[in-house]
């Protein structure tokens, strides 16, 4: 393995340095995979990250073919071979590395002398839903590779609670620009900047709701006092059904005022639903248009606040 502080040199060609990203998930929705497309986007103009999609395609390894590969492990081989580094960014599956990754790491470690990770720079990152942020998965991953004579780099990089890391367009939430100040400073005249909307429909038991007041307002100050939060809308369709839109300045904001609030949604408002909540849908809305939409979405009152 490297020595700390080591780094990658530029190639003497002069051109980007060529990273090839390969994801250890095939999943559709892979957060690793969603981490190397924000990686590609945060490059700077000397490095060129090429995302590798043959991961599926490759056999099992079998040495009976080491010397006769089929057309997708001479892909792979060559695929190294041009990069002048590589990122993997693995998941962890069953406290190890995902075993389609694995081989395609035996099938690039043959033949061994002259194999195309031998003295390869390569960086193993991963993300998971869970805390450790597939941590252990990295491990095995850097030990398979420094087993294969790769550069293996000490650059870590575990991302944990994947599931609340990025947004709806798959980029890392952190780095979606922050438009609206915290909750109660609000600018009104603030143009064209956007929030992150919760739609919920609910059905409210009417007779309960009557006395409920206290339960409401309790609920209402808990959840203005949110980081983030923005107010909100909502509009009674009928027959005891509301449709509760719900803003904020981001949407790593509304994921962390939800969990916060969710104990207090239980005590507070499950007891005066009649039905579950339903999620209507969530995304980003533009704050002007809401703006211009006028005041028939005016500041509800205790008795139309709503959960997060
Ligand atoms: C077979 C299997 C085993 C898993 N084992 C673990 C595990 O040991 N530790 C962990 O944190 N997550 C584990 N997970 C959950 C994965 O971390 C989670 O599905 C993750 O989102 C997969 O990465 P991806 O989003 O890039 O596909 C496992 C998932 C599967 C399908």
């Amino acid at each position: 393995m490297s020595q700390p502080g080591h780094e990658i040199t530029a190639p003497q060609s002069g051109g980007p340095m060529r990273v090839l990203c390969i994801s250890g998930s095939l999943r559709r929705d892979s957060y690793n995979r969603k981490l190397l497309s924000a990686a590609s986007g945060l490059a700077p103009p000397t490095a060129e990250l090429v995302q590798w999609g043959g991961l599926k395609a490759l056999p099992p390894f079998d040495e009976d073919d080491e010397h006769t590969p089929g057309p997708a492990v001479f892909a792979l081989r060559e695929a190294i071979a041009r990069a002048d580094a590589l990122l993997i960014a693995t998941p962890q599956y069953n406290a190890s590395l995902p075993g389609q990754l694995k081989n395609a790491l035996d099938w690039a470690s043959r033949p061994y002398e002259t194999n195309v990770l031998r003295g390869k720079p390569v960086a193993v990152i991963g993300a998971s839903p869970s805390p450790s942020g597939a941590a252990r998965s990295q491990a095995e991953a850097r030990t398979v590779l420094a087993a294969i004579g790769a550069d293996v780099l000490d650059t870590q990089l575990a991302l944990a609670r994947a599931h609340e890391q990025f947004d709806s367009y798959g980029q890392l939430a952190a780095d979606t620009p922050s438009p609206r100040p915290p909750s109660g400073d609000a600018n009104p005249n603030q143009e064209d900047s956007s929030m992150y909307a919760i739609l919920r429909r609910n059905s409210y038991d009417a007779t309960k709701l009557a006395h409920a007041e206290p339960a409401l307002a309790e609920f209402q100050a808990m959840h203005a006092a949110q980081p983030g939060y923005c107010g909100s809308i909502v509009v009674d369709i009928g027959d005891g059904q509301r449709v509760a839109v719900n803003l904020w300045a981001t949407e790593r904001d509304a994921a962390a005022g939800q969990t916060a609030l969710v104990p207090h949604l239980r005590r507070l408002l499950e007891p005066l639903m009649s039905g579950p909540s339903q999620l209507v849908g969530a995304g980003e809305v533009v704050a002007s248009d809401l703006a211009r939409s006028g005041p028939t979405t005016d500041q509800p009152s205790a008795t139309t606040q709503e959960q997060p």
